[in-house]
Parts: structure tokens; C-alpha cells; sequence
């Protein structure tokens, strides 16, 4: 059978920290701790409405979030820039090997989506921007099931919607939480230690394999 790849998408083939350089412009050198609280924040804010059975779109997550940081860092962002900013998060940077990486893999013959938080417009937009939308069978939202990663219900929703099968289908994410949850259901999973100081949940759950960025997946796969 063949492999389906589901790539995850904020932190993994795009960086969340892309906002840094627009930051920097308002509020100087508190801009990284800044955009750390802030995507924190976001992913908390998404676990809570999961449990909470709260759903709102991820961007209202993104929103509320940067209200919190601007709360937080006391830097008094005014409506215009926090507008700039969002705008800035929904054009966020691929990381360098990504295109290189998703080329090779489509080569190679995976079915490849792109698999996320976002809702399945943003995220379109977002791979377009980055020029990496063609690489992708398709997009799968959790938008679709109201609810977030890691609930086990998105996760099946990616195989429904994909027709594809656990033992076949590898999720690929930078974010332990979205490893340790595709596992803990039943798929596959790689991480992507993006940064040498990541450190992976220590929850007993171990990815099916570590990689540091999306170069020769192929190969590496092939390995286990
Ligand atoms: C995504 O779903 C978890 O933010 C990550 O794209």
C-alpha cells in the first residue's frame, strides 16, 4: 500500500516565529520571547476549547492569544499593528528545506496533505504564499470536526477524509503534543527536531522517528 504523509503545518513546514522581524519594528528586543508567549498561548488556548468543547477557528485562538501577550508584555500594541501582525501570521515563512524536502518526497511517491489546526482556507492560503501548495494532494482541517489536536477524532477524521490507514499513514510534525497524539491513536509519526534545545514529551511515547529537518524522508523511512 502506499504511504500517506500528513504534514503538519505551523512550526513544521512553516515558522511560527516568521512574525519576529515585524515585532522587532514595535517592540524591540522583546520580540522573540514575545512571539514565544504568543504561539504558546495559541496552542493552549486550542487544547482548552478542545477539552472545553468550545470550538472556535484556530485563527480566533491566534487572536486571542496575541491579546494576551500584548497583555502580558505590557507593550500596549495599538489595533493597526496587531492587525499588521495577524497579517503577518497568515503569510509565515517555510523553513529553508522545506521545498527541497517535499519535492524529494514527492518524487519518491508518497500521497502527501498538508494536515492542521488551521482551518483548510487559511492553510491554502498560507502554503500558496509560501509557494508550496502544489506539493499537497489536499488539505485536511480539524476546522472540519470543531475540535483540536490532539483529540483522537481529528486524527481519524485525517483517515477518513484521506482514505488511508494508520499503519500506512505517517504524521510528520515538529510538535511533540501532535507526534505523541497521532501515535497514541494509532498512526505513525515522525518528529521534526527543528532546534537542537527541543526536547520531546517525556511521556513514554516515543515518535517512530526523529529527523531534523524534511530532507531525504525517503530514506529514512525506508530504515525502519
Ligand atoms: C498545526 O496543526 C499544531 O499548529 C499546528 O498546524
Amino acid at each position: 500500500m502506499t504511504i500517506t504523509l500528513a504534514f503538519d503545518v505551523y512550526g513544521t513546514l512553516l515558522n511560527t516565529h516568521g512574525v519576529v522581524s515585524t515585532l522587532e519594528r514595535h517592540i524591540g528586543d522583546k520580540a522573540v520571547d514575545f512571539s514565544r508567549t504568543w504561539r504558546d498561548k495559541q496552542l493552549e488556548y486550542s487544547f482548552r476549547r478542545g477539552l472545553m468543547q468550545n470550538y472556535e477557528n484556530f485563527a480566533v485562538c491566534t487572536r486571542d492569544a496575541l491579546d494576551f501577550a500584548n497583555a502580558f508584555f505590557k507593550v500596549s500594541l495599538s489595533a493597526g499593528v496587531k492587525q499588521e501582525l495577524l497579517e503577518a501570521y497568515r503569510k509565515l515563512p517555510a523553513f529553508d528545506d522545506v521545498a527541497i524536502g517535499l519535492d524529494q518526497a514527492n518524487k519518491a511517491g508518497f500521497r502527501m496533505f498538508a494536515f492542521s489546526n488551521g482551518s483548510a482556507e487559511a492553510v491554502e492560503a498560507l502554503l500558496d504564499n509560501a509557494g508550496i501548495r502544489n506539493y499537497f494532494q489536499g488539505v485536511v482541517s480539524v476546522d472540519d470536526v470543531k475540535s483540536f489536536k490532539p483529540n483522537p477524532g481529528v486524527y481519524s477524521h485525517f483517515l477518513r477524509k484521506t482514505e488511508s490507514v494508520g499503519s500506512d499513514t505517517w504524521l510528520i510534525s515538529s510538535n511533540s503534543f501532535d507526534v505523541i497524539g497521532a501515535i497514541s491513536f494509532g498512526m505513525r509519526s515522525i518528529w521534526v527536531k527543528r532546534s537542537q534545545d527541543a526536547i520531546f514529551d517525556p511521556w513514554g511515547i516515543e515518535p517512530s522517528l526523529t529527523v531534523i529537518n524534511l530532507l531525504n524522508l525517503a530514506e529514512q523511512i525506508d530504515q525502519i
